[in-house]
């Protein structure tokens, strides 16, 4: 008696890789918008040793007459800087997007950017740190 060959588990035929998708771009948000939002982050994160109005306090002023972001050129490297250094007592432990609140929230409050100018990730090296 010939045995029988049950195939269990065939696997179904190969389907083709399906053409990776890039991820959706978020709804367009303005700087105003994540600036707002930035706004809660700094409190929680930054106001501490920044002061309550980045006036500086612990830590230099970031805000205002006194603050000196000049120094980083562009938005992007302020972004770099802040994302990597920030909150100095435990750096890079915010999110990406909690970091482009902050960001979007120390450029609109120092006139770097107004509320209405659209906040693209990808264009933050053309906003120039100055006023
Ligand atoms: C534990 C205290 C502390 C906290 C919290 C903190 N910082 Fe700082 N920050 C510092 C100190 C100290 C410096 C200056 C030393 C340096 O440049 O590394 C600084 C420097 C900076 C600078 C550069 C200022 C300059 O003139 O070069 C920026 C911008 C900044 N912090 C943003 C932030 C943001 C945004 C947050 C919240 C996500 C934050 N910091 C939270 C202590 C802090």
């Amino acid at each position: 008696m010939a045995a029988a060959v049950i195939l269990t588990g065939c696997p179904a035929p190969a389907t083709p890789t399906p053409t990776p998708t890039l991820p959706t771009t978020p709804a367009a948000q303005t700087m105003g918008q994540l600036a707002e939002l930035g706004k809660a982050m700094y409190a929680g994160n930054c106001s501490g040793c920044h002061g309550d109005a980045g006036q500086g306090n612990r830590a230099p002023a970031i805000i205002g007459a006194n603050a000196n972001l000049g120094k980083y050129n562009t938005a992007a490297a302020l972004l770099a800087f802040v994302s990597t250094a920030m909150p100095a007592a435990k750096p890079g432990t915010l999110t990406a997007t909690q970091y482009q609140q902050g960001v979007a929230f120390l450029l609109v409050q120092n006139g770097f950017a107004t509320a209405s100018t659209p906040f693209d990730p990808n264009g933050l090296d053309k906003i120039a740190l100055k006023k």
